[in-house]
């Protein structure tokens, strides 16, 4: 009858009590913006749990490391982050970044993305991860709207949550290759609207936006006098469409675009990432002043890996090839693969790791896509993520896959999907 929950709530007959810890003391209370996260990515890993006490073996497609997999990190930049230990650059760094490094950055941003920037408007981050919580505390009070694109990367929806603000979700559209549905966008600003989110190329669902949409979306902000938010971090892993970048488009728009080292640098245990404010007339002033501050808060970006990124950017960068190319035949698998089984259809991703098929049978054979992904996991070990988890209503009957493994491991794991789905558990 008694349960226990998420953040160690105990729970009796579905309401959460407060624990008696046998001294008089009742248990200390959680905020409810801290008990109310989600980030369904990793907590459906919480279902492996007994498997692996069972010794089961589980495809772990949820999460995209490509250094978890045959993607590993590029020995020159282990070596520079080895030597910056070795020769004691083990000290705070400003704030804002190591000024080669916020150079460097603006240097790639003009080689590979054409964008016109300074040092002076980038600052360094822990990770996306981090910049995303930065930017909408800088930006969301209680009850303010941020728009984003449905289905989204979840840390959007669950940062506006956290600092009281309301997210809402624009269509993108599947049978158009999950391209987002400007008229949709356009009826959902409203007064409460505090800035629109893309996420090019998106995940979940892989699309890439090409220079109309971008510039439509843009133009929407502009009209309405809002920034844009645009989280390019993969944006060199594109397949046939080519990367267009929110900051290449107009010079109209403040927009603030999110990148960083993880995917395409394949250090995501390191933790490193940036952002960069392009805006005419002073328009981003205070917002990233509002950031800085909190980068002051937090002292420092870790500084071993800082000099290691920027070994990354100034160094040779034709790994990237390979990675696309190894990354292209499996996803190209994937999305044949996934079609061949009956009850999955899926649409071709066109960059970023990862594929994001409609499941036919949830809401019948299955009460949700979450009961899909745990029944999946339960009965064959093969771990994916719940659409829902992307957006409640855009994401839904959907599961989220992870094609980073090599082609045996995603045949072993799709072989039990369509074994599971055939015997209809
Ligand atoms: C769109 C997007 N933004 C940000 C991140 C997180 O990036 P970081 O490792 O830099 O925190 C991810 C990770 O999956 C992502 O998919």
């Amino acid at each position: 009858m008694f349960y226990y929950g998420l953040g160690g709530n105990v729970y009796f007959l579905g309401l959460r009590v407060l624990w008696s810890t046998g001294n008089g003391m009742s248990g200390i209370k959680v905020t409810k913006r801290a008990s109310n996260i989600e980030y369904a990515i990793r907590d459906v890993t919480i279902y492996t749990k007994d498997l692996i006490a069972n010794n089961r073996k589980i495809y772990n497609l949820n999460i995209g490391d490509p250094a978890a997999f045959d993607f590993k990190t590029p020995p020159s930049l282990k070596e520079a982050l080895c030597q910056a230990i070795a020769q004691e650059d083990n000290y705070y760094s400003p704030s804002e970044g190591l000024p080669a490094l916020r150079e460097a950055v603006a240097h790639k941003e003009k080689k590979i993305n054409n964008v016109d920037i300074t040092a002076d408007d980038v600052l360094v981050t822990e990770g996306i991860s981090e910049g995303i919580q930065m930017l909408l505390g800088a930006i969301v009070e209680k009850g303010d709207e941020i728009l984003f694109p449905g289905p989204t990367y979840p840390p959007y929806i669950s940062y506006t949550r956290f600092f009281d603000g309301t997210p809402v979700s624009y269509e993108t559209i599947e049978k158009e290759n999950w391209q987002p549905n400007i008229d949709d966008l356009r009826k959902k600003v409203t007064k409460k609207t505090r800035a629109i989110v893309l996420i090019n190329p998106n995940n979940p669902t892989g699309a890439v936006y090409n220079h109309k949409t971008v510039k439509e979306i843009l133009d929407i902000a502009g009209e309405n006098d809002l920034p844009v938010i645009s989280d390019e971090i993969y944006d060199q892993l594109t397949y046939e469409k080519p990367f267009v970048s929110a900051a290449n488009v107009t010079t109209d728009v403040p927009v603030v675009i999110l990148n960083g080292f993880s995917k395409v640098y394949q250090m995501t245990g390191w933790r490193l990432g940036y952002m960069y404010f392009k805006g005419k007339n002073k328009h981003l002033d205070a917002l990233k002043d509002g950031v800085e501050k909190q980068c002051r808060i937090r002292i420092c970006a870790n500084t071993p890996v800082q000099i290691a990124a920027t070994a990354a950017l100034n160094g040779p960068q034709d790994f990237v090839k390979d990675i696309v190319e190894r990354l292209k035949q499996r996803r190209d698998f994937s999305h044949k693969r996934l079609n061949e089984i009956e009850g999955v259809s899926t649409t071709k991703p066109e960059g970023a790791f990862y594929i994001f098929p409609k499941i036919e049978g949830i809401g019948k054979r299955w009460k949700d896509d979450k009961d899909f992904v745990i029944s999946l996991l339960k009965a064959t070990g093969v771990l994916i993520v719940n659409g829902s988890g992307f957006d409640p209503v855009y994401g839904k009957d959907h599961a989220r896959i992870v094609f980073l493994p090599p082609i045996s491991e995603l045949e072993n794991a799709y072989n039990a999907l369509e074994d599971f789905i055939k015997k209809g558990q």
